[in-house]
């Protein structure tokens, strides 16, 4: 009959429809192979950003970061802290107690408006600045001379614990007149310009650094720091002897990888999707840190917008209409993303979700949006759990070990707020590096805390040179 013919017609189309969406997902489920094969490309990486010959072209930068040990609970007094290229910009004071190991924070949230993250950088360390002494005047500490941490969280050539190049803005920076300066002089000469307060700036800190020195105060096996927020990064402890931009060959320095440049010479491009490509088009750093944008908060909403606009074409979503809003850039941000993956919430919170998002969904649309979010975060998870299992075989191996104990430090947004992404990196790590036990600790504050904490050392070692 008339009526069975369409209720055919109808299921094929569904099924054909169901199709082409399964399509796209398929390109952000990575086999087991894959998946080694990025483990592999990574270890790779690792050892040209390492050996003096091939650095200089190396995508992933190995930095030294002249931070050759952990605290050892003898550090003590008052820091302030500045944590700047994270979710927020923060000022903080930290007190260390010695022998006890307990510190005590103050901190400050400041916002940076965007036409100062891109204006010049001369106004970028003046609004730093005003920050500084307007937490000083809070705190009723102007005047004060405190010795400074500065956690900067940007590619940075260090010479010496208190002197970093800015290489180039990653994330959602570009501030003139920065990349080749040293950001500390930046800082100081700022500090200068405004003339009403004087500090003592003892070290720069890439926050992946002080999050391993937090988890380090409490975990002497912790010899790994990890970011997984708004941009993703990694640090770990090298023997010196394997460190060739270094003189020496004795103990170990912590090496800021900055992984998220990872492919720029194009070594994963046969795992990256034509949503991966646009968001590097769309972004400020075309062409740079392609791992960080597929696997951070700043970026993997971009990637589902890409997917759901795709989808909105091929008439498969929103009934083939584009909306204004799912054409605006950065409406995904991860605490969408978190919520919407959630197991506890109902469709139709989803739904409830994307109307605030400003998409008007039907039941329907709201699966496939919740699938799409699934596919992107998955694959990120795993390709930061490739990059962890390349680093924790390579120290297994260094040290001839048949078997590895070793502590991950951990922070940021989406490892923190979304409900799968951290098992999913585990469970990534375990399969990828069976020989590796791995402990993941949770860092409280690690930017700010570690900042402070690698400041008193070096601040304790300053002391040591002069006597
Ligand atoms: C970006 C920065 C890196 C930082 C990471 C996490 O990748 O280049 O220095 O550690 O974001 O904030």
């Amino acid at each position: 009959t008339k009526g069975a013919a369409m209720v055919t017609a109808v299921a094929s189309r569904v099924q054909a429809q169901r199709k082409l969406i399964d399509t796209v997902l398929a390109l952000f489920r990575l086999t087991q192979e894959q998946l080694v094969g990025v483990q592999d490309k990574m270890r790779a990486e690792l050892e040209y950003g390492l050996k003096r010959d091939t650095h200089p072209l190396a995508t992933v930068k190995m930095l030294p970061t002249y931070v050759c040990g952990m605290p050892d609970g003898t550090e003590k007094g008052k820091f302030l802290a500045l944590d700047l290229g994270g979710t927020n910009f923060r000022v903080l004071l930290v007190k260390i107690r010695s022998g006890r190991r307990s510190v005590r924070m103050y901190n400050k949230i400041f916002a940076i408006p965007l036409e100062i993250m891109q204006g010049t950088g001369e106004e970028l360390f003046d609004h730093i600045v005003q920050c500084i002494a307007d937490f000083l005047d809070y705190m009723g500490l102007k005047g004060a001379q405190l010795p400074l941490g500065f956690t900067f969280s940007f590619p940075c050539r260090q010479a010496s614990i208190d002197k970093g190049t800015l290489i180039g803005w990653t994330k959602g920076f570009k501030a003139t007149d920065c990349e080749g300066e040293d950001v500390v002089d930046m800082l100081r000469e700022a500090i200068k310009r405004r003339n009403e307060f004087d500090l003592d700036i003892v070290a720069v800190v890439n926050d992946t650094v002080g999050t391993m020195m937090t988890c380090g105060y409490e975990d002497p096996n912790c010899e790994i720091g990890l970011i997984a927020g708004t941009g993703s990064n990694l640090c770990y402890m090298e023997e010196m002897r394997n460190i060739e931009q270094v003189e020496g060959d004795e103990g170990k320095m912590c090496i800021n990888t900055e992984w998220g440049g990872f492919g720029d010479n194009g070594c994963i491009d046969d795992i990256r999707t034509q949503y991966d490509k646009e968001v590097d088009e769309g972004s400020l750093n075309p062409g740079k840190q392609r791992y960080e944008k597929m696997t951070s908060g700043m970026y993997l909403g971009e990637i589902v917008r890409q997917i759901l606009i795709d989808l909105t074409k091929q008439g498969l979503l929103f009934r083939g209409q584009i909306s204004e809003r799912l054409r605006t850039r950065g409406i995904f941000e991860t605490k969408f993303l978190s919520q919407i993956e959630s197991d506890r919430l109902a469709l139709l919170q989803v739904r409830r979700i994307l109307q605030q998002l400003g998409l008007d969904s039907t039941c329907e649309d709201s699966i496939v949006v919740k699938e799409v979010c699934g596919a992107v975060s998955q694959r990120a998870a795993q390709l930061c759990g490739a990059g962890l299992a390349a680093i924790v075989e390579k120290r297994r191996e260094d040290q001839g070990l048949e078997h590895m104990r070793i502590t991950v430090g951990v922070d940021g947004t989406l490892y923190k707020l979304h409900p799968h992404f951290s098992r999913l990196l585990q469970e990534t790590v375990k399969e990828l590096a069976p020989r590796c036990d791995v402990t993941f600790m949770l860092s409280e504050d690690g930017s700010g805390k570690g900042a402070a904490l690698i400041t008193a050392v070096a601040k304790r070692l300053q002391q040591a040179g002069k006597n």
